[in-house]
Order: structure tokens, then C-alpha cells, then sequence
């Protein structure tokens, strides 16, 4: 089938302005959208940029905005975009660079913010003790409670959607440094809680959360983000309260 790909483009060399263009193309639908872009760059307009790696939902670089919603390009099918619409130009998919990150190039966007507040909260594994022998086991039970957290691809598409960044807070730090921190606070083998502390017990931090759940809504991992955020919430006041997070 043909469609219409308007693609939203900021060329820097070109001024401040960003523009609309769009590009025909056949495509089949059970393409994905990230093959129409690539069929647009390789063959249409060389200029056009935009991030990938993996294609296959795994490495989170090509989060985007499609038809106004946050997507990830690899697992996006053409047929889900323009359904049974009957000429290219119903069949017009519009897509445009994440928000609340300033834009480089077209659909890149610099994430140098995001990698910083995601550093902020120390997203590794920190304990004061050696394990008594070999690894450091736990239950299939104590597993589960950060296995949700685990998903996260870095991907931004949450903290594009975040009503509070991009309107009442930009300095909020964000689903995805939040959901990263829940990682290692459920984990009952860290004992780094007090070194995430100042940069989640802070106004910038998991309090500025105002419950949207348009994070939730995006993943594209199916993380319950919000109710992460909230458990972080809670964990904190009861560290605050009782000494203790679990
Ligand atoms: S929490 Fe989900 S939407 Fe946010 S960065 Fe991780 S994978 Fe992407
Ligand atoms: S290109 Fe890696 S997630 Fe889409």
C-alpha cells in the first residue's frame, strides 16, 4: 500500500524553525515504521535522522513520537498506524522527535538530561558486605519484587510523556531514573539506599510525581512505572519513619 510519512525536521544549518515534510512510499503492512524511515533515508532523502540499533525493542533508541504517542519505530507496524484507510493520504502517519529533550537533529533528541538524572540515583548494585560464599543468592519470591524494574530499555519514551517536566517542573527527575532506582531499593541484597537518597528525597525527586500515568501508558515494556514511582514514595518515608524500606 502507499502511505505518507509527515515527518517533523529541525535542520540546525537551516535556522531555528522546524518544519513538516512528508514522504510517499509503498509499503506492506506488516512493515514495521522503522523500515519506512529506513526506506526513506536509504532512498528518499539521505538527510533525514533519527537513532537505531537493535530493531527489535531492546536497546531503546528509537523511541519516538507516532500519531502523537510515544512508540518505539522497531515495533511498530504500518498496519496498526493507517488500519483500512483508503488513499496515501489517509494513510498519513505523522511522526516527530520525544519531548521535553531539546532537539539536535529531526528525530534525535539530546539526552544528555535523561542520562544524567538515570546516573543520579546510582543505578548499580552497591552493598557494604562480601556474600558469605560464592553468589549472592535470593528467592524466586525476593526476585519478584523488583522484577518489573528489570525491563526498563532506557528508551525516554516516559519522560517525553511526563505532563510535570515538560509543564510545572523540567528539573523533575523523571519515570525512568525513578523506575531504575526501584531496581536496586526492592532488591533486599543492596544496601546503597542512603546513597540514592539525596537525589530521590529532594524536591526534583520522586516527589514532584503527580499521578498522570502517562508513563505507565507509554512503555513500551509494559512497566507499571507509576505504581514504581509510588512504592519508591513510600519506601522513602518509611526509611525516614522506621530506618528500613522493605
Ligand atoms: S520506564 Fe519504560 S518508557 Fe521509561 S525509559 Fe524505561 S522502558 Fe522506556
Ligand atoms: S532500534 Fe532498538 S529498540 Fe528499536
Amino acid at each position: 500500500m502507499e502511505i505518507t510519512l509527515k515527518i517533523k525536521r529541525f535542520i540546525a544549518k537551516k535556522g531555528k524553525e522546524s518544519f513538516y515534510q512528508e514522504y510517499r512510499l509503498e509499503a506492506d503492512p506488516n512493515d514495521r515504521l522503522l523500515d519506512a524511515l529506513v526506506f526513506v533515508q536509504t532512498h528518499l532523502d539521505g538527510s533525514l535522522g533519527f537513532r537505531k540499533s537493535c530493531a527489535h525493542g531492546v536497546c531503546g533508541s528509537d523511541a519516538m513520537i507516532v500519531n502523537g504517542t510515544e512508540r518505539l519505530a522497531c515495533k511498530t507496524l504500518i498496519k496498526d498506524l493507517v488500519g483500512a484507510a483508503a488513499s496515501a493520504e489517509s494513510r498519513t502517519i505523522t511522526v516527530e522527535p520525544l519531548q521535553n529533550l531539546p532537539v539536535m537533529k529531526d528525530l534525535i533528541v539530546d539526552q544528555t538530561r535523561f542520562f544524567e538524572n538515570f546516573r543520579a540515583v546510582k543505578p548499580f548494585f552497591i552493598s557494604d558486605t562480601l556474600p558469605a560464599k560464592g553468589e549472592r543468592t535470593q528467592s524466586i519470591e525476593e526476585r519478584a519484587k523488583y522484577d518489573d524494574a528489570t525491563k526498563c530499555i532506557l528508551c525516554a519514551a516516559c519522560y517525553s510523556s511526563c505532563p510535570v517536566i515538560r509543564g510545572k517542573n523540567p528539573d523533575f527527575i523523571g519515570p525512568a531514573a525513578i523506575v531504575n532506582a526501584a531496581r536496586f531499593i526492592f532488591d533486599g541484597r543492596d544496601t546503597g539506599f542512603k546513597d540514592r537518597l539525596p537525589a530521590l528525597d529532594d524536591p526534583n525527586g520522586v516527589w514532584p510525581c503527580e499521578n498522570h500515568f502517562n508513563c505507565t501508558k507509554v512503555c513500551p515494556r509494559e512497566i507499571k512505572v507509576t505504581k514504581n514511582i509510588n512504592m519508591s514514595k513510600k519506601a522513602i518515608t518509611d526509611f525516614k519513619e522506621n530506618g528500613s524500606t522493605l
